[in-house]
């Protein structure tokens, strides 16, 4: 059997980031709830059990509490922040409510050399701090391994049951060294090895998915981005055509997303995929609006309509699968210098409407992006899938400022469609986070040949980011803007003007709405 790592849950913010950290170290964890007894930790064999922060004070009535006979399991425990308090208390310790929380960077100094949950660890780092409450006494047999200016006991240790507490958070990026405590944590406290790979989730979601629906039905929202795509994938290996994909032709996508979206669900994956074409349906009730706002609201209802209409269609579904990542599903905390700095998305398309009852899957919702491209490439999806840029569910509408015409959204694809072209064979397409054009229904005078031209304009927007909070617009090389110009000129019938958008965000945003 492999070997688990445990982690249990107390509610802290940073519970998933733990357990990211281990799967980067090739380490099989899994997280329990943390109530979850000692007698079915040992049935899942775990090799470890680490106690994850969490929001709550120990003093707290009703405080969260482990099943304390996990100390006598015999395998090693790791406290983290909350964690560690409850260690203190729950093995004879003594911890202090303090009144004022510790938050932020604090310098740690290691006092008892020789850990090996410190082997490698320099004698005095920069860690992330966020607590209330403090271990003012040890528990027996712990000694104190390092203290920061306001914790004598910052990090502690019986090396005899291979017990470990530590006050400040290892697996936050901004906590130096960190990654190596949890490392020297798992390999040399709780003897794992790196054996774990992305196929072993792949393998155990499967196998979790097929447990869950058994034999009922399971519908998909299929996009054609990133996340839905390998979802749908992975939902497909694990119940085949107990799966219904539906893809929505809202009338407002990309040249040819339709055809390849098809073509790889359908044709290659040989899914159950259902297009609706419902582009008339979109277009007639966006006539004439032009209020951005207002232009989401209305496709936002559409969509929901039409996926309603669709699943009755489909008949006994039990399942709705969705593709949200674990950025999608925390709470952001607009703390300024929080150090996850994880991104919440902002602009989902409303839910289904109260009535229609389904159990949610939501297969990725312990992964963050990377992670789920590389499950992607396990599950077979080609590169351009997987890599593609982002693109907003409201699709071209929130690119055609003003009204949405169909003969706009037309010029639109033709220059988007150079765009890209253009940005693939130069190699720049991977080095910006996201490009597209933009459809300004003005139009200016130009020169074609002899014949004075009163066209449209269209606006190139590219952008690099790391998380599309904040974004620089990319420098891309003249030569290459002039090639792309020129072609979408020459090419686009309707266009006689090209203009480069310069601004950053913010105070912009990366879409025009
Ligand atoms: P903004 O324009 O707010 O965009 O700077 C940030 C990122 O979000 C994408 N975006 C959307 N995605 N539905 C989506 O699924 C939307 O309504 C939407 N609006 C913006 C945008 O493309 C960028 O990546």
């Amino acid at each position: 059997m492999d070997k688990i790592i445990a982690i249990l849950d107390f509610g802290s913010q940073y519970t998933q980031v733990i357990a990211r950290r281990i799967r980067e170290s090739h380490v099989h964890s899994r997280i329990f709830h943390y109530s979850t007894s000692a007698d079915k930790l040992r049935e899942e064999g775990v090799a470890g059990i680490i106690l994850s922060g969490g929001p709550c004070s120990v003093f707290q009535e009703n405080a969260p509490h482990p099943d304390p006979a996990l100390f006598e399991l015999g395998v090693p425990v790791l406290g983290i922040c909350y964690g560690l308090q409850l260690m203190g208390e729950l093995l004879g310790g003594e911890v202090a409510s303090s009144e004022e929380r510790e938050y932020g960077h604090g310098m740690l100094d290691v006092v008892e050399e020789g850990s090996p949950l410190f082997e490698g660890v320099k004698s005095s780092v920069r860690v992330w701090n966020s607590h209330g409450d403090k271990l003012t006494g040890l528990p027996e047999g712990f000694v104190a391994i390092a203290s920061t200016e306001n914790s004598p006991f910052a990090a502690i240790g019986n090396d005899a049951r291979k017990f470990y507490g530590i006050q400040f958070h290892p697996e936050v990026a901004h906590s130096e060294q960190g990654a190596d405590m949890l490392r020297n944590f798992l390999f040399a406290i709780c003897g794992c090895e790196e054996d774990w790979q992305m196929k072993n989730f792949a393998e155990n979601s499967i196998r979790a998915i097929k447990e869950r629906v058994g034999d009922k039905h399971v519908i998909l929202g299929l996009s054609g981005g990133v996340d839905s795509s390998v979802a749908a994938a992975l939902i497909h290996r694990a119940i085949g055509d107990q799966l219904t994909c539906v893809f929505v032709d809202n009338g407002l996508l990309r040249a040819n997303e339709r055809e390849t979206v098809e073509a790889l669900f359908r044709d290659t994956f040989h899914m159950d995929l259902r297009t609706i074409d419902a582009s008339e349906r979109f277009l007639s009730k966006l006539k004439d609006v032009s209020d951005p706002e207002q232009k989401r609201k209305i496709i936002g209802h559409e969509f929901v309509a039409v996926f309603e209409d669709t699943i009755k269609d489909i008949g006994d579904v039990e399942f709705l699968a969705q593709g949200t990542l674990y950025p999608d599903v925390i709470e952001s905390v607009a703390i300024e210098g929080n150090p996850a700095a994880l991104i919440k998305t902002h602009h989902n398309v409303g839910g289904l409407p109260e009535d229609m009852k389904f159990q949610l899957l939501e297969p990725l919702n312990e992964l963050f992006k990377d992670e789920v491209r590389a499950l992607g490439e396990e599950l077979g999806l080609p590169h351009r899938v997987l890599y593609r840029h982002p693109f907003p569910g409201p699709g071209l509408a929130v690119r055609v400022m003003g009204d949405i015409r169909p003969e706009y959204l037309n010029v639109l694809r033709q220059a988007d469609a150079i765009f890209m072209e253009e940005l693939e064979t130069s190699g720049h397409y991977n080095e910006v986070w996201q490009a597209f054009c933009v459809f300004l229904p003005v139009r200016t005078v130009g020169v074609m040949g002899d014949e004075r031209t009163y066209e449209h304009v269209v606006a190139l927007r590219a952008v690099e980011s790391s998380d599309a909070m904040t974004a620089n617009w990319a420098h891309l090389p003249h030569d290459f803007l002039q090639q792309v110009s020129s072609r979408i000129i020459n090419e686009v019938r309707g266009i006689n003007r090209v203009v480069l958008d310069i601004s950053s965000k913010p105070p912009s945003t990366i879409e025009w709405e």
